[in-house]
């Protein structure tokens, strides 16, 4: 995914810059790159690969004239391979305008072609240079189709970007600068986020608030077909179409302390370790064990929609989606209300039936997921109410939906999804138990789910305090290219998210199954070079499972088994063990995946991998 830094303010440019680049590192690039614009001329550093090679062709700032105002950007390739020359930010053919750009412009072949029959020149292969030459066509001769001519006035440079962005199709997160306006800095959003941080002298735009709050916690945020016209004495929002917008600010509800290590190697490694705090903030407020009723404030008025509703649809992608899984289990369980789980990327393109009194709710930690907003898009097209799941305050979905609850886990920076998921569970939990008191379940069985939900961050400390047991676990096995993960009921779910979290951070070849559907064929790979990891903790599945266990075992099969704590009995059929406290069995996905998390952690250090940047950076696959 591409990030984007751009400053305006008093200070020097170029190390603001350079760390907010560094901030948005753990999204993934591969290539970097900033322009500063001083004395109304660019000063444009890329390069390909890290950060750090960027820094090695930085000049010292000048002391005299540092340049104050600058635009930065982290390049993942989409169109053109990652070198120097399709690195950001790209200047137009005339030498005027410079840009950095998130998102894929799908019509810039088209406009590229128009471009260059009028004489403009491309050195990139990337779609994104059409956006800095289409502005600069438009500031240098006016706009053909419209008959307009550019006005000769202070809003010559604005008037060309909105000519220009009306052309696209696609999507943008846009930092732009015009040599001839050396104090301005616009910019613009459609379909990939853009903040903007308002500091007391100094603005900062960025795709992403962890390049801000180093500065302020004072942000807006841009919608689609918005715009920011930023200048030393403030700000304009705009709508693209020049209609003049009013944003609040709103506070940015995470410090720097939360995007920092704090003594952790990884990212990922830190968010396993932060999940009790995690989850206790998640619950926090919400739950109110003496009436055996959850506050969930963020849906309060749909409440009684959502009680009466006759089927719930979750959809989301990838770890969020299978805590829609667990979702699915519980609302049939606790709430006796029907529930279908569909993957955002399949629901948005199949035209789905939406029957009146049907509620979908969208999951997403970004909360920019692409195809979990265009789910979301799709289900209020047909008339559902749609609720969202999030963790990012004033990501698009929060935005987009009805209305919702937040996780309150703070960032999560690393790739590969933890804290959200168990967080998310959480809320999901909640939810159920709050629609099953207004519906079948009684208070004496919601209050002593509620009462244990509360105890569950202890538990998950415990669980956490094997984190050496479990990397002995991965070390002799590190061997092992194929991997099964399996669980049933309620930890079926829990199953596939060990699977996909070993195969995105370890690239170990891993399934996740229903552990009575092994014998339906995948069976057949069973052999002591195939780990089988099972979760077979006291639940009301116990035996079934361990009937499962003993299939593996025939076949010579070597096991990892997730047990319950004093669950003696279990030993005999593991070849490793690794035990969660006691907990009801509608509860346990929140502490049984958080060992198959640190398996996969500890098997991706062990490899040599790094953790934090891995192949795939499925997250936030919204932008370029
Ligand atoms: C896996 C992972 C991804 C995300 C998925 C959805 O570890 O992180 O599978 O869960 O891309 O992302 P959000 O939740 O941001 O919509």
């Amino acid at each position: 995914m591409c990030g984007i830094v751009a400053y305006l303010g008093q200070k020097p440019a170029q190390p603001i810059l350079v760390e907010g680049l560094k901030r948005l590192e753990y999204r993934g690039y591969d290539s970097a790159g900033l322009a500063l614009l001083a004395e109304s001329s660019f000063r444009i550093h890329k390069t390909a690969g890290r950060i750090a090679a960027l820094e090695a062709i930085l000049p010292k700032p000048d002391p005299l004239n540092p340049g104050t105002i600058g635009i930065g950007h982290t390049r993942w390739a989409t169109h053109g391979e990652p070198n120097t020359i399709n690195a950001h930010p790209h200047v137009d053919a005339t030498g005027k305008i410079t840009i950095v750009h998130n998102g894929i412009i799908e019509n810039y072949a088209t406009l590229k072609k128009w471009l260059m029959d009028k004489g403009c020149t491309f050195t990139s292969a990337t779609d994104s240079e059409v956006i800095a030459n289409l502005i600069g066509y438009f500031y240098a001769t006016g706009a053909p189709r419209t008959g307009q001519t550019p006005p000769d006035n202070e809003n010559k440079f604005e008037w060309a970007v909105q000519q220009a962005l009306r052309e696209f199709c696609g999507t943008y997160g846009l930092a732009i600068m015009c040599s001839d306006y050396p104090n301005m800095l616009i910019g613009a959003k459609k379909g990939s986020p853009l903040i903007l941080g308002v500091g007391d002298t100094e603005y900062i735009i960025a795709s992403d608030a962890a390049a801000i709050v180093e500065h302020t916690t004072q942000a807006i945020y841009l919608s689609d077909n918005e715009m920011v016209v930023i200048t030393p004495t403030g700000f304009r929002t705009k709508t693209t179409d020049n209609v003049l917008v009013t944003k609040r600010l709103k506070d940015i509800e995470f410090s720097l302390e939360q995007i920092e290590l704090a003594g952790h190697v990884h990212y990922m490694a830190k968010e396993i370790a932060e999940q009790p705090r995690a989850l206790a903030t998640c619950l926090g407020g919400r739950i109110d064990v003496k009436n055996a009723r959850v506050i969930l404030g963020g849906i309060q008025n749909q409440l009684r929609e959502l009680t009466r509703t006759r089927r719930i649809i979750l959809t989301a992608c990838g770890t969020a989606w299978h805590a829609g899984l667990v979702g699915e289990f519980l609302f049939e369980q606790l709430a006796r209300i029907p529930a279908e789980v569909e993957y955002a990327s399949e629901f948005r393109y199949r035209n789905p039936i939406i029957q009146d009194g049907t509620i979908v709710i969208a999951i997403s930690q970004s909360g920019e997921t692409a195809d979990t907003l265009a789910a979301v898009e799709q289900a209020k097209e047909r008339g559902a109410m749609v609720l969202g799941l999030v963790n990012v305050v004033g990501s698009t979905i929060a935005r987009k939906t009805d209305a919702g609850v937040y996780l309150r886990v703070g960032p999560e920076i690393g790739v590969a999804s933890t804290k959200a998921f168990t967080a998310q569970v959480a809320v999901l939990t909640m939810l159920a138990i709050e629609l099953g008191r207004r519906r079948h379940l009684s208070s004496d069985c919601a209050a002593s789910l509620l009462s244990e939900l509360h105890s569950l961050p202890l538990k998950i400390d415990k669980i956490l305090e094997q984190s050496e047991h479990i990397k002995d676990i991965a070390r002799e096995n590190i061997g092992r290219e194929n991997w099964l993960f399996l669980g049933r009921g309620v930890n079926y779910p829990v199953a596939l998210e060990g699977a996909l979290k070993l195969k995105e951070i370890s690239y170990i070849h891993a399934e996740g199954l229903p552990a009575a559907e092994m014998k339906h064929g995948p069976i057949a790979l069973i052999t002591d070079q195939m780990p089988a990891v099972f979760i077979a903790t006291k639940c009301s599945q116990y035996d079934k499972i361990i009937g499962n266990i003993e299939e593996v075992r025939a076949r010579g099969g070597r096991t990892i088994i997730v047990a319950t704590e004093g669950d003696h009995d279990i030993a005999r059929y593991a070849d490793h063990l690794i035990t969660i406290p006691e907990a009801t069995e509608q509860l346990q996905p929140m502490l049984t995946v958080v060992p198959l998390q640190l398996l996969a952690y500890h098997a991706a250090v062990l490899r040599g991998h790094d953790v934090d940047r891995p192949r795939n950076l499925a997250k936030s696959v919204t932008v370029e």
